[in-house]
């Protein structure tokens, strides 16, 4: 069977932990869309191992796969690679011949248009990554995927026909100094090296074939979604969005398995019990104003910054009608709740629990950013919750969560309409409470 795990809110809602305990149970762990600017922590037998492309899954000895709707940047994959394998490990990571490659130029487009568009307020705050420009250049088709690096003479007529107009954009329409990173002959090189490489490790697979052949066999498969539906670029807050699908229908179009089979799984959402926004944008509940030490705090403690960039993040109460419309659009048949210890202690805990706009109270995130970033959010109190032996409370198990957390965690759940499969209450892998294992689930 398959599991998909989603980010129900913005991204960074801590998906890597439940990632963790599950893909303990699958035999391999999928990845169907993003690229690097995804990061997660994963911690072994006492040893930390950051990434931001490989699939956890492939530190703990399970096959790690690429899929389609992945952009992938080899240079990262093999960095990422080099470095477990320095450490003792041999993961096995297979890349979609599907997926498309990051190149230098996208990387440098990336950072070029978010500074032109800042002028007008509509950067992104992106990570840098060349995620944007590599997925424009897929729906434009003019993008080169993995398999392309497996041939040289494909590759050199692709760069031959991309990189004029990349370069021509660079120094025509933003006026900036292009290098090797525009440069057909040394991406050539680099590049036919690159897939050398992939060949003679045996990297490369159809990824529909190659996860199509483990679920024939009875494997379970869990699909790992990077970033959040609210980040989505089909049902996020556009343009303050990513450039792929972090949703459920994602896993389908990004690993080449169908529908009716990712529908047949679970697909569970991932809360952050608070929100927290790495990008740009509006969101309503925000804690700004007076509230500003009470975000300073949650931020502290929460270890709010970016993974991959290191910046700060904002922070706001839980956006419920955030959570209606995760709900929805990845039909969540299971929720993990995080960070509730984060918010233990406070005087005060609240949720922003459906919005007021022009004189209309909505359940549900408005389709337009313009709209959404006009909503009054209709805050609804909970009684807190006291600072309690969190590791302690793991190793108990739900009753000994405070009860009036219990009552927020309930709250939660019936409005999402999806039951309560695990809860986080620290960072480490042992603090997360599992009431459900979805593999083990009946779908
Ligand atoms: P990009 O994905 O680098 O193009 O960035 C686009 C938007 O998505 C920006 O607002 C980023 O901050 C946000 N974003 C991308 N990856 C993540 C993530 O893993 N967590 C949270 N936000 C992310």
């Amino acid at each position: 069977m398959t599991v998909t795990i989603v980010g129900s809110q913005l991204g960074d809602e801590g998906k890597g932990a439940l990632v963790d305990l599950w893909g303990g149970d699958a035999d391999v762990v999928a990845r169907y869309q993003g690229g690097d600017n995804a990061g997660h922590t994963v911690v072994e037998d006492g040893d930390e191992y950051k990434l931001s492309l490989v699939p956890s899954g492939a530190v703990r000895g399970k096959v790690g796969v690429l899929g389609n709707g992945c952009v992938v940047n080899p240079k990262t994959l093999f960095s990422e690679i080099d470095e477990l394998r320095k450490r003792g490990l041999d993961p096995d990571v297979r890349v979609a011949r599907r997926a498309h490659v990051i190149l230098p130029y996208h990387r440098r487009l990336d950072g070029i248009e978010e500074e032109v568009k800042s002028d007008s307020d509509l950067d992104a705050g992106t990570t840098g990554r060349g995620i944007g420009p590599t997925y424009e250049d897929k729906a434009g088709r003019r993008g080169i995927r993995i398999g392309d690096l497996l041939d040289p003479e494909v590759l050199r007529d692709r760069l031959e026909y991309v990189v004029p107009q990349k370069r021509a954009l660079a120094e025509d329409v933003y006026g900036v100094d292009t290098g090797e990173a525009f440069d057909v002959e040394a991406l050539f090189e680099e590049y036919r090296a690159i897939g050398e490489r992939l060949t003679e490790e045996s990297m490369t697979v159809n990824a529909g074939e190659f996860l199509g052949s483990y679920l024939d066999d009875g494997a379970d498969v869990l699909f790992e979604g990077a970033q959040g539906t609210s980040i989505d670029i089909d049902h996020g807050i556009y343009p303050y969005v990513t450039s792929s699908n972090p949703t459920a229908g994602g896993a389908a179009t990004g690993t080449g398995i169908g529908p009716t089979v990712v529908g047949r799984g679970e697909v569970v959402g991932i809360v952050k019990a608070y929100l927290s926004r790495v990008g740009t944008g509006p969101l309503p509940t925000e804690l700004t104003g007076d509230d500003e030490d009470l975000a300073d705090y949650i931020r502290e403690k929460g270890g709010e910054f970016g993974t991959v960039t290191g910046r700060p993040r904002r922070i706001g109460w839980l956006d419920v009608p955030m959570l209606r419309h995760a709900a929805r659009a990845n039909s969540l048949t299971g929720i993990a709740v995080n960070h509730i210890d984060v918010l233990a202690g406070l005087d005060e805990v609240k949720v922003g629990h459906s919005y007021d706009l022009d004189g209309e109270e909505l359940f549900t995130m408005p389709a337009t950013t313009e709209r959404w970033g006009r909503c009054e959010p209709n805050l609804r109190e909970f009684e807190p919750w006291p600072e309690v032996d969190w590791t302690a409370v793991a190793e108990e198990g739900y009753d000994a969560i405070p009860e009036n957390a219990q009552a927020y965690l309930e709250y939660v759940s019936a409005e999402v309409g999806a039951p309560i499969y695990a809860i986080g209450v620290g960072p480490d892998r042992a603090e997360t409470i599992e009431l459900v294992n979805p593999f083990n689930e009946d779908a």
